[in-house]
Order: structure tokens, then C-alpha cells, then sequence
């Protein structure tokens, strides 16, 4: 049994930003569950937004622009709180080694769909990789922190496991710490924290299409919701328009919107441009109404993707602004110089996640949630573009403030009993995983994609039900595998996600459905579960 002052689970952004504060005041260890540079923030490409240039740019301006991309649904003063936020923690990243691209003294700033302004920060089209750089390196420095890589974490340890009875109803759940599978050994270790972070990132791997690396699995949000914590709009998952269309390639790899930002539009198979005729904003509108706009027009045209055109700018820039994606689409025979580059929409981002209040407090005592787990208020209805990274330094650092504060008036749990596997036995039937994930990820493209209603919702969730019935059996009499308990959250999610979408009876942001094509007047509801 290990002991902690605090306990991060994640090793992104977010969890990074607040173990770099957190060390100040305690020990803190961090747990990962793959090696620690495999996150979603290593693959975010485009930037990170914030006000850099006050002579064209204003707070107002980015808040404004946030509050229209999220539909209404977005909390005004979250919004206010990260865009004001948002320079100085870009400065701090900056500070801790982090390189943005410059045009001679001042940094390049560029422009993503539903931005009013050119405000991206951005290192070439590789930003998350040279953010987590920069991040573990500092971490690597400080005698306050340790990563504990391939360990996964599989449940929050709350009253539950003392024996007590915790509803959702329950007031004071309080979080001691984790069980955590050390997958060097196979043990399921107990680590006891005085406050913990859940700081897990996406659940992207719900879909057979997606952006986002395998390990992001919604595992933080469905170990909460099982600890009968709250989480919130759900529904609304982000559709990256312009993934590579490379049929067999998983995860799909993106094509920036940034690239849409220096000038690329989006063109039908005849080389015809058709944004226009669905938003006056053309390819540069917000990215519920881009995808939805591709959705609509491959329908139209039976085809399976769309094109994206960049081949048209001189070639100088397109090899100092987007490197990795000239050399990936070269690796698959295209010369994006030249080629116009197949490009179809896929699952990319959570604007939901766990419940939290404006200083990253779950409903569940001594723990908090950062990142892309969280719904923090800022996205509402639909994120703007790079506005996650931002979202995720702005709030570690809040929270890190917040746990420092809390962290001398707890004591750790005494008496908690180690994991009970009694009655498991070791699987000879992996395989089943492996079906049930693909059964999973199919039904919610199929069923819970850009376009619902209410008939396809409660067809995916009959059918997981079943999937879900299944993997409980599964988990309940073997013993544990990651691929298992990733499985179990991943089916969780899914179960959150259509639950939430069944509660709106309306179109908003990333939701729309069939049955309901129209926006409910009066303020909008949040869908709470
Ligand atoms: P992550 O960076 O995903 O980190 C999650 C961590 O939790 C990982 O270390 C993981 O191993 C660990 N973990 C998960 N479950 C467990 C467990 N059970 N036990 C132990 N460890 C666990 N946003 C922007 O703002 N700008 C962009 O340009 C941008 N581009 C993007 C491009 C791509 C391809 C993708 C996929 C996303 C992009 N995003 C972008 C979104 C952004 O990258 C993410 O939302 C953000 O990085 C999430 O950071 P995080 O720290 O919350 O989670
Ligand atoms: C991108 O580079 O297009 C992704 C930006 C984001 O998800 O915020």
C-alpha cells in the first residue's frame, strides 16, 4: 500500500499542469496507463487559443466566439474565467520550455474554424507533442513528483469499499484513493491519496472512427459514475470534420483545422466548393455545422468522403506549417502540394465528462477532475477549436491552488481493505473483448453518430445492454486485464452518452436529431446524470 498527498491519474496536459503546482506544497505521484508521453495532448495539432495580439484581438471577442460555437449551453462565467486566464498560463508553458512559432519576435499566430481572429498558438502542426515534451521534461526535474508508468487505474476507492452504502443520492462520497493494476506484476495495488485527479482525458475510442489514440477510453468517467459521482452533457461529442480518409488505418489520423485556417476549403469529388451553401462562414464555420454540412453531402453524393483542398498556396508554406501532415499523406501517395486531400468526419472530442464547479471539485469529496474528462461549463454545446489544451492549464492550475489549500486538513483513510479477487479465474477468452469492443464501437457509429433520433438511440441501447450484461459476467468471474476494464468503461460511456442524448428533446450544437430538428426556447437545459 503507497500513501500520497496527491494523486494524479493521467499524464496529459492536464495532469501534468497540476502536478507541476501541486509539488510545491506535497509529494505527488502520478499514475499512467501506457507509457507517459501516450496521451491524447501528444497528438493535438492545431494549438492552443488565447488573446496574444491586443491590438487585433480581445477578451470579449474570444469569449463571444466561445459562447456562439457552444449553442447556448456554455456557463458565461467558466468562459470568462478561461479566457482570461488562458494568456498567463500560455505564458507558463512558455516558461517551462515549451516552443511556439514565431514570425520574428512575435509569435504566428493562426486561425481555426468558428475564431473571429487569428489566436492559435501553434508549434509547426505538431503542438501537443512539443507541449508534452516540455511538460514531462519539467516533471522529470522535480524531486516532488513520480510517474508510475503501466498502471492503470481501475476503480476510486470510496465508503463503498468499506462496506457502507453509497446512492447517488449519498452527500458526502468521499474518494481515499485508487485500486490500481500494476501491469508489470498482474497485482492490483492500493494507493491511498489525501486528494486525487482525475485527469483521464477522452472517450473517443466509443466510435470505429476516431482521432484520438486507443488509450482514450472514458475510463476516469466511468470509474466516477460507478463511485455514484455525476457527470454531465454527455451527448454532445465533437465530430472532427477532416480526418485523412485512409480506409484500415486506426485510430484515423487528422488533417488540422488549421489547414482550413490558412486558406484550405473543402470541395465535392467534382473539385466544386460546398460549404458556402451551408453557412456563410464556408469552411471556416464551427465544426458541429462542417461536419454535419460533410454528413449531408456525402449523403447527397453517395460517395464515402470529401476532399480537402490546400494545393493551391505556395508549397514553402504548406512544408513550414503542416510537416507531419505533407510527410503522412506522402507516406499513402499523396502529395498534398498538388493532391487534394480525401477527408471524412470522425468521433474527436468530449464536450461532456465529469460534473466539476469553477475550481475542478467533483460532486465526489477529495476529488477533483481536469481536462478532457471534466465538463467544466466552457464548451456547452460544442467545443471551439483549441480551446481544450487551454482549458486543461487553466483549470490544473486552479485545481493545484485549490488542493493546496485542502490538503493540510485531511488525513488518510485508515482500514481499507486490498482488492478482493476472490472467485476470478485467468481468461482463456480475450477474444471476446476484442468482439464486444468492435459490437460497441460499430452500433454507436451506426446509431449515436452526427445525425440521431429516437428510434436509432433506443435500438443502440437495447443492443448494449446486452454487451453491457455480457462484460459484467465477464469482469465479475475473471481476472483483470486492462483490455477488460477498458471494455467495461468504454460500454459505460456509451451507455452515458445515448442516456443524455435520450434527455434532449431538441437540436443543439453537436446533437441534432431527426426527431427534434429545432432549438427549445427559454435557457437550455444541461443533460445531468
Ligand atoms: P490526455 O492528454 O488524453 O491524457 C490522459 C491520460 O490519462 C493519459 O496519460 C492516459 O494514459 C491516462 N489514463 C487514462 N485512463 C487511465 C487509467 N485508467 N489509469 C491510468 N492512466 C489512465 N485540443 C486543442 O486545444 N488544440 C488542438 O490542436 C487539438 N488537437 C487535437 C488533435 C487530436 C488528434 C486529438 C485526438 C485531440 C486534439 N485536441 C486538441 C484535444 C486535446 O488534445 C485533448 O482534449 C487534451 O489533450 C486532453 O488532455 P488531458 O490531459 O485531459 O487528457
Ligand atoms: C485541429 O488541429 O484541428 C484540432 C484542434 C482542436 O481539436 O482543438
Amino acid at each position: 500500500m503507497q500513501k500520497v498527498d496527491f494523486l494524479v491519474i493521467g499524464s496529459g496536459i492536464a495532469g501534468l499542469s497540476f502536478a507541476l503546482k501541486a509539488a510545491a506544497k506535497g509529494k505527488v505521484l502520478i499514475l499512467t496507463k501506457v507509457n507517459a508521453d501516450e496521451t491524447n495532448t501528444k497528438y493535438a495539432q492545431g494549438g492552443i487559443a488565447a488573446v496574444f495580439d491586443p491590438e487585433t484581438d480581445s477578451f470579449e471577442k474570444h469569449i463571444s466566439d466561445t459562447l456562439i460555437a457552444g449553442d447556448g449551453l456554455c456557463d458565461r462565467k467558466i468562459v470568462e474565467i478561461v479566457v482570461t486566464e488562458g494568456p498567463d498560463r500560455i505564458q507558463e508553458l512558455i516558461d517551462y520550455g515549451t516552443n511556439f512559432d514565431k514570425h520574428g519576435s512575435e509569435y504566428d499566430l493562426t486561425r481555426e474554424g468558428g475564431h473571429s481572429e487569428k489566436r492559435i498558438l501553434h508549434y509547426k502542426d505538431i503542438t501537443g507533442k512539443e507541449i508534452e515534451r516540455a511538460l514531462l521534461e519539467q516533471v522529470s526535474k522535480n524531486p516532488n513528483i513520480e510517474i508510475l508508468t503501466h498502471y492503470y487505474a481501475v476503480e476510486i476507492i470510496t465508503q463503498h469499499h468499506l462496506g457502507i452504502e453509497v446512492t447517488r443520492e449519498t452527500s458526502d462520497i468521499t474518494c481515499f484513493g485508487v485500486y490500481a493494476l500494476n501491469v508489470h506484476t498482474n497485482q492490483v495495488e492500493t494507493i491511498l491519496s489525501k486528494v486525487t485527479l482525475m485527469a483521464t482525458g477522452g472517450a473517443g475510442n466509443i466510435y470505429s472512427a476516431t482521432t484520438n489514440p486507443v488509450i482514450a477510453t472514458g475510463d476516469g468517467i466511468a470509474m466516477i459514475y460507478r463511485a455514484k459521482g455525476r457527470v454531465r452533457d454527455m451527448e454532445m461529442i465533437q465530430f472532427h470534420p477532416t480526418s485523412l480518409y485512409n480506409p484500415g488505418e486506426y485510430p484515423s489520423f487528422l488533417i488540422t483545422e488549421a489547414v482550413r485556417g490558412e486558406g484550405g476549403v473543402l470541395k465535392n469529388k467534382k473539385g466544386e466548393e460546398f460549404m458556402q451553401s451551408y453557412d456563410p462562414r464556408g469552411s471556416l464555420a464551427p465544426r458541429d455545422i462542417v461536419a454535419r454540412s460533410i454528413d449531408a453531402e456525402m449523403k447527397k453524393s453517395g460517395e464515402d468522403h470529401v476532399y480537402l483542398d490546400i494545393s493551391f498556396k505556395p508549397k514553402e508554406l504548406i512544408l513550414q506549417h503542416f510537416p507531419n501532415i505533407y510527410e503522412k499523406c506522402l507516406s499513402i501517395g499523396l502529395d498534398i502540394s498538388k493532391d487534394m486531400i480525401p477527408v471524412v468526419p470522425a468521433a474527436h472530442y468530449l464536450c461532456g465528462g465529469i460534473l466539476v464547479d469553477e475550481y475542478g471539485h467533483s460532486t465526489i469529496h477529495r476529488l477533483f477532475a481536469c481536462g478532457e474528462c471534466s465538463s467544466t461549463g466552457l464548451h456547452g454545446a460544442n467545443r471551439l477549436a483549441s480551446n481544450s489544451l487551454l482549458e486543461a492549464a487553466v483549470f490544473g492550475h486552479r485545481i493545484a491552488h485549490q488542493a493546496m489549500e485542502d490538503v493540510d486538513k485531511i488525513s488518510f483513510q485508515e482500514n481499507v481493505p486490498d482488492w478482493n479477487e476472490f472467485g476470478t479465474e485467468q481468461s482463456n477468452e480475450e477474444i471476446l473483448v476484442t468482439h464486444n469492443l468492435r459490437e460497441v464501437q460499430r452500433m454507436m457509429s451506426d446509431y449515436v453518430g452526427i445525425v440521431r433520433s429516437d428510434f436509432r438511440l433506443e435500438r443502440a441501447l437495447r443492443r448494449l445492454k446486452l454487451v453491457k450484461d455480457e462484460t459484467e459476467e465477464f469482469y465479475k468471474k475473471t481476472k483483470l486485464s486492462v483490455k477488460l476494464c477498458e471494455l467495461r468503461n468504454l460500454v459505460q460511456c456509451a451507455e452515458l452518452v445515448i442516456r443524455c442524448a435520450m434527455k434532449r428533446k431538441e437540436s443543439r450544437g453537436l446533437h441534432y436529431t431527426t426527431d427534434y430538428p429545432y432549438k427549445l426556447g427559454g435557457k437550455p437545459e444541461n443533460s445531468v446524470l
